[in-house]
C-alpha cells in the first residue's frame, strides 16, 4: 500500500500532510508532519497541485483558504474536530455589542464560519504572542476556554473573555492520574498541552503546543516526561529520544477523529479525488483573512 501511495503521489503532484495525532504509519509515509500552525503555514508555500491533508476538517478547510489554486483531499471527510463548532454566532455577536474596541480571536481549531465571524486565527503555537500583540484591550477568545485562560494569563493586561469550549481529549486529562504520575516518577518533567484545564496546567513545568512539547522534550536534561497530550506525538518524541521514558495518563488521551485516517483512506482518495474539500468563495474570502492575519502576525 505504501509503495502504491508512493506511486500515486508521484503521478498526480500531490504532497501528504498529517498531524502529529495521526496514527504512527500515516505520519511514517507523510511529506511533511507537524502542528496545526506548522500545517497552515506550509500549505501557501508547496508546488504540488494536490495537497492530501491527514488530520481533521478545519485542517483542509485552512489548507484549501491558504492555497484557494489547490486540490484539498481528506482521507476520511467525517474526521471532525468537535471543538471546532462550540461557539455561537450570537455570543460573539453579543460582545461586539458590548464592547466597541473588541478582538475576536478564534482558535484555529475552529469552521471556516466561525473564522469568518472573527478578527484573528492563532494555533496554541502563537496565540500568545498575537493577542499580546493586538491594538485592542478587549479579547473574545473561541472556541477553547482552557487555550483561552492560558493565555489571559500570560498577557494580563487584557480583558479576556471566554466562551465554553473545549477539547475533550485534552479536557479529560485528570490533575489526579498526573499526580499519580508524578509520586511514581519523582524526577520526571510534567509537560502539557495548553487545552488542558487549569488543574492540570498548575502541574506543569512546561506548557505548550504539540510542537513545543516535542522541542522541550528534546533538549531538557529529565530523561523521564509525564505527558499531557494525545497519544500520537509517542511516535516522534520515541524517535529523536530513544534513550528517555515516555509517561501518558492511564486514561490514554485519544482522538478517536485523528485516528480515522488510514492507509488505505490515503489510497482511496489519491486514486478516486474523493473527498475534495471546498469552501464557498464568500465565505472562504472572509475566513481567509483570519488565517492571513496570523501568519502575517506571528512572523
Ligand atoms: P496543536 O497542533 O496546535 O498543538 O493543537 C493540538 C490539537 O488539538 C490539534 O487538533
Ligand atoms: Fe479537536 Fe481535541 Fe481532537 Fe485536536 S485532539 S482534533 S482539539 S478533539
Amino acid at each position: 500500500m505504501k509503495e502504491q501511495i508512493k506511486k500515486l503521489k508521484e503521478e498526480k503532484d500531490a504532497i501528504i500532510l498529517a498531524h502529529y495525532y495521526v496514527e504512527p504509519e500515516i505520519q511514517e509515509i507523510a511529506d511533511y508532519v507537524g502542528d496545526s500552525f506548522y500545517l497552515s503555514k506550509i500549505a501557501a508555500t508547496l508546488p504540488n497541485k494536490t495537497l492530501v491533508y491527514c488530520g481533521v476538517s478545519f485542517m483542509g478547510e485552512s489548507g484549501c483558504m491558504l492555497s484557494p489554486d489547490k486540490k484539498v483531499l481528506m482521507p476520511d471527510a467525517k474526521a471532525d474536530c468537535p471543538m471546532a463548532h462550540m461557539v455561537t454566532k450570537e455570543e460573539v455577536d453579543n460582545a461586539r455589542k458590548t464592547y466597541e474596541d473588541l478582538a475576536v480571536v478564534c482558535y484555529i481549531n475552529s469552521t471556516a464560519e466561525i473564522k469568518s465571524w472573527s478578527d484573528v486565527s492563532v494555533t496554541s503555537a502563537n496565540a500568545v504572542k498575537i493577542v499580546k500583540n493586538l491594538p485592542n484591550k478587549n479579547i473574545l477568545f473561541i472556541p477553547d476556554k482552557n487555550l483561552g485562560r492560558f493565555v489571559a494569563e500570560q498577557v494580563p493586561e487584557k480583558n479576556v473573555m471566554l466562551v465554553e469550549g473545549c477539547c475533550p481529549i485534552h479536557h479529560a486529562i485528570t490533575a489526579k492520574e498526573i499526580r499519580e504520575l508524578k509520586t511514581s516518577h519523582p524526577d520526571a518533567a510534567v509537560l502539557v498541552h495548553p487545552e488542558c484545564s487549569e488543574e492540570v496546567t498548575a502541574l506543569a513545568d512546561y506548557i505548550g503546543s504539540t510542537t513545543g512539547i516535542i522541542q522541550y522534550a528534546s533538549s531538557c536534561k529529565e530523561k523521564e516526561l509525564i505527558i499531557g497530550t494525545e497519544i500520537g506525538v509517542l511516535y516522534e518524541l520515541k524517535k529523536r529520544n530513544p534513550d528517555k521514558t515516555f509517561l501518558f495518563p492511564t486514561t490514554t488521551p485519544v482522538c478517536q477523529d485523528m485516528k480515522l485516517i488510514t492507509l488505505e483512506k490515503i489510497l482511496h482518495v489519491l486514486k478516486t479525488g474523493e473527498n475534495q474539500i471546498g469552501v464557498e468563495t464568500k465565505l472562504a474570502d472572509s475566513a481567509r483573512k483570519t488565517l492571513t492575519r496570523m501568519l502575517e502576525l506571528a512572523n
